[in-house]
């Protein structure tokens, strides 16, 4: 089973692909399911520049296309390059949480000052809405 270090450097390794000439800001993000297995993605931006994808969601789409269920991710890595930390946008941690449990470990790579920021799920998107709401009464 591949640890954090290894899941940084996938989310390094996704950044370098990102597409990203319009903004400049360019993004990483692997994510590791409960078999050890890890999905990448990186941001690919558009000319219609509300289009743009970001790395989380698309690294969370090449999860489900290996086969993600609900409560498979354990741990994220972003990789990003700011004088802060690139925290997950507020839209990315919704279709995070629908694949993570509470408990899943976000790790937030800084190319500026090499330094890792950890968070849980359930401290970057408390009382998510979640499948469970849907549930019919
Ligand atoms: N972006 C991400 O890929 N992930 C985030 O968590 C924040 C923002 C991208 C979207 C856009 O291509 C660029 O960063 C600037 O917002």
């Amino acid at each position: 089973m591949s640890g954090p270090d290894e899941l940084i450097a996938a989310a390094k390794k996704a950044r370098n692909n990102a597409y990203a000439p319009y903004s400049k800001f360019e993004v990483g993000c692997a994510v590791q399911l409960h078999d050890g297995r890890i999905a990448s993605g990186t941001n690919v931006e558009n000319s219609s520049y509300g289009l743009t994808v970001c790395s989380e969601r698309h690294a969370i789409a090449a999860a489900v296309l290996m086969g993600a269920k609900p409560g498979d991710v354990t741990r994220v890595a972003i990789a990003g390059d700011s004088p802060v930390s690139v925290p997950p946008c507020g839209a990315c941690r919704q279709v995070l949480s629908e694949f993570s449990s509470e408990q899943t470990q976000i790790l937030i790579y800084n190319y500026r000052d090499d330094s890792v920021v950890s968070f849980t799920m359930g401290e970057l998107l408390p009382e998510a809405f979640s499948p469970k709401n849907l549930t019919a009464s």
